[in-house]
């Protein structure tokens, strides 16, 4: 029987994320998580822990059917394979930043100025079409520290929450992408794989659907039914049930978190009580 081999980040930013979407999917391993492989008890795939940066190499020769990974490292690693869905997690932007004490006066301060990155392709790129031209100075890792050793007037990097710059003394000054996390596949996987990761797939996008979607309870006067049913529609329309007490009904209905925010008030307004919000654990639309 055909097993999906998928690889994703060992550890950093991406790993507790990823293997919690295998999880919620209702995948289950046995052996724990931190050995190199780890074979699944009730799906057939089998996870391989990886660093971030050789995934995309990992998926072009076979070694992984997909992985796990920023768009940020697809891009980088120009490999030949296909990102088949965006994940929605661990977002962050590509930026330029520079010493916060350094005035900035727009991109073409960065003329003739050496730039410290671990992204080398995605600069260079940038920089061509902006005519920039700039000296690229490739390090694999803290890359934030070469501006304060005078190894660099800028650095090129990922900025997530931001204090990794903080710490550092550096501004951010141009975004150059955004990137999250992806999920890539080699595209010449075989058609039994390919209905794994269809699977797969179904269920990863009904868990995530079903965490922007909650499910809510209300007490509604039934003079009001109406006007209420119309500001949460639900699925397909909204369960209505009758209280013991006349004159008073039950709605139960579907809306996503940020629907909720936008209607909460209406229905305040419009007499609903004891409004309950509860997280749905799966959703299939
Ligand atoms: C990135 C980047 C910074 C940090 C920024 O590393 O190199 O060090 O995250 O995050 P912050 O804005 O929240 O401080 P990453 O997690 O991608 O690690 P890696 O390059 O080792 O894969
Ligand atoms: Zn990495």
């Amino acid at each position: 029987m055909e097993i999906l081999k998928i690889a994703i980040q060992k550890s950093g930013r991406l790993s507790e994320k990823s293997l919690e979407l295998i999880k919620e999917a209702g995948i289950s391993f046995n052996n724990g998580s931190r050995n190199l492989v780890s074979r699944a008890s009730n799906f057939p795939v089998e996870l391989l822990f990886l660093r971030d940066d050789d995934i995309p190499q990992y998926v072009t020769d076979n070694v992984a059917d997909i992985g796990i990974v920023g768009e940020n490292v697809v891009l980088e690693k120009t490999c030949k394979v296909k990102i088949v869905e965006k994940l929605g997690f661990a977002k962050c932007k590509m930026s330029l930043a520079i010493p916060k004490s350094i005035e900035f006066t727009g991109s073409e301060f960065f003329d003739g100025k050496k730039i410290a990155t671990s992204y080398p392709k995605i600069l260079s790129k940038y920089l061509k079409k902006n005519n920039i031209k700039a000296e690229i100075h490739e390090i694999s890792g803290s890359v934030e520290i070469a501006p304060g050793i005078g190894l660099a007037d800028g650095i090129f990097d990922i900025v997530s929450s931001g204090s990794t710059l903080i710490s550092n003394r550096l501004k951010e000054v141009e975004v150059v992408l955004n990137s999250e996390a992806v999920m890539i596949a080699n595209p010449q996987i075989n058609e039994a794989k390919k209905q794994i990761l269809d699977k797969l797939l179904f269920r990863i996008n009904s868990v995530r659907t079903a965490n922007k979607n909650k499910y809510i309870l209300l007490n509604a006067p039934n003079k009001n039914l109406e006007a209420i049913i119309n500001v949460i529609p639900g699925m397909k329309s909204p369960t209505i049930m009758p209280l013991a007490e006349e004159g008073w009904s039950s709605v139960h209905s579907v809306l996503s978190e940020k629907e909720f925010w936008e209607v909460i008030d209406q229905l305040k307004e419009l007499g609903a009580q004891g409004i309950l919000v509860i997280p749905i654990e799966k959703m299939i639309v």
